[in-house]
């Protein structure tokens, strides 16, 4: 058995990737290390490649055949919202697009099991005290908008050639698995106020006046070693032949919301003095609590987070601030 990781070079991938080798499958990842290093992906074999280029899916399907692969998690996408608003075609190329020629490059080989990373930013503004996959999923960016419909193409592969796919809604990933793995640059909540530490700043808190118990937004922060151990649930799941209609997404979240100012506050142990926020002007476009029903994927992944927001907080502080000796 082997397993084809796209993104297997970047952040989530890389802690999937990892995984996979300890357990000792096969896995070969393609990658086209704009936002991951080689280093990441391990004993795997790597294989250079943009998926929304031209020459894509002869080579997804080369890449298929020769590596004997069976299955494919992908996670080779674009993620940042404010850049797809400012650059939706770009983002409609990168992550529709690739995945257009990845499933092409899978019929083409006869790879028929995908695990596919989509967000919590299919449902834009949810305003339930948690949110479930039947709810609606109306994306308020572009980003959202691409990963909606990359599910919605994944189902019609199902409808057209029996592709067996699970869609993992991601919420907030933060922390590391491993310090080398952890996230690299991203401009999340939890690496932003690491960076205002670090920078002898006051971590900045967008809006205290949100219908919220302490007026800033409430989150839900998984653990990425929790989110990368419900994508082996996942695999094991694709191949489940009678899964109820539409039970072929499901929310990859701890089901308990944490708000920016509880964030920040969890830095005061890991960082040994009481962390000061600074609050700031609401940002745009932000709901004020998105946190996730985790029913389904209990009840039908067998997968469940284990670690919190402590663990979060710490295993992200510590990979980019070692402790001696
Ligand atoms: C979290 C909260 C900010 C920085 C996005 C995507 C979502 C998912 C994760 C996966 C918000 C506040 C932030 C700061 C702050 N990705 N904040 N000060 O917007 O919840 O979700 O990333 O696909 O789909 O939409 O994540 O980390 O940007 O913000 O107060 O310096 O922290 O306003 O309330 P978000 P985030």
């Amino acid at each position: 058995m082997t397993i084809l990781v796209t993104g297997g070079a970047g952040y989530i991938g890389s802690h999937v990737v990892r995984l996979l080798e300890e357990r000792g499958d096969g896995v070969v990842v393609v990658d086209d290390l704009s936002g991951g290093s080689p280093r990441r992906a391990g004993a795997a074999a790597l294989v250079e490649l943009d998926l929304a280029g031209p020459t894509a899916p002869e080579a997804l399907a080369t890449t298929m055949r020769e590596h004997g692969v069976t299955e494919v998690v992908h996670f080779a996408a674009k993620k940042q919202v404010a850049e797809s608003v400012a650059r939706p075609t770009y983002y409609y190329r990168q992550n529709v697009g690739g995945l257009v020629n990845l499933l092409d490059a899978m019929h083409d080989a006869g790879v028929d099991r995908l695990v596919f990373s989509s967000s919590a930013a299919v449902y834009g503004d949810t305003r339930e005290a948690q949110v479930d996959e039947d709810s609606p999923a109306v994306p308020v960016n572009p980003y959202g908008e691409t990963k909606l419909v990359g599910e919605q193409l994944a189902r019609a592969a199902a409808a057209a050639w029996g592709l067996r796919f699970v869609a993992l809604r991601y919420f907030n990933v933060a922390g590391a698995g491993w310090p080398e793995l952890a996230d690299p640059g991203a401009a999340n909540l939890v690496p932003l106020v690491m960076d205002r530490i670090d920078a002898g700043l006051r971590p900045l808190v967008f809006g205290d006046d949100y219908a919220t118990p302490d007026g800033s937004c409430v989150r839900d922060y998984i653990h990425v070693l929790d989110l990368a151990e419900a994508h082996l649930a996942a695999l094991r799941h694709v191949a489940v032949a009678d899964r109820p209609a539409g039970h072929d997404v499901f929310n990859v979240g701890t089901g308990t919301g944490a708000s920016v100012l509880e964030v920040v506050h969890a830095f005061t142990e890991v960082v040994g003095r009481e962390i000061e926020p600074e609050v700031v002007g609401r940002r745009a476009g932000d709901p004020p609590r998105v946190v996730a029903s985790t029913a389904r994927a209990t009840a039908e992944l067998g997968w469940q987070a284990r670690r919190g927001l402590d663990e979060i907080v710490r295993s992200a502080w510590e990979a980019r601030h070692p402790v001696a000796g």
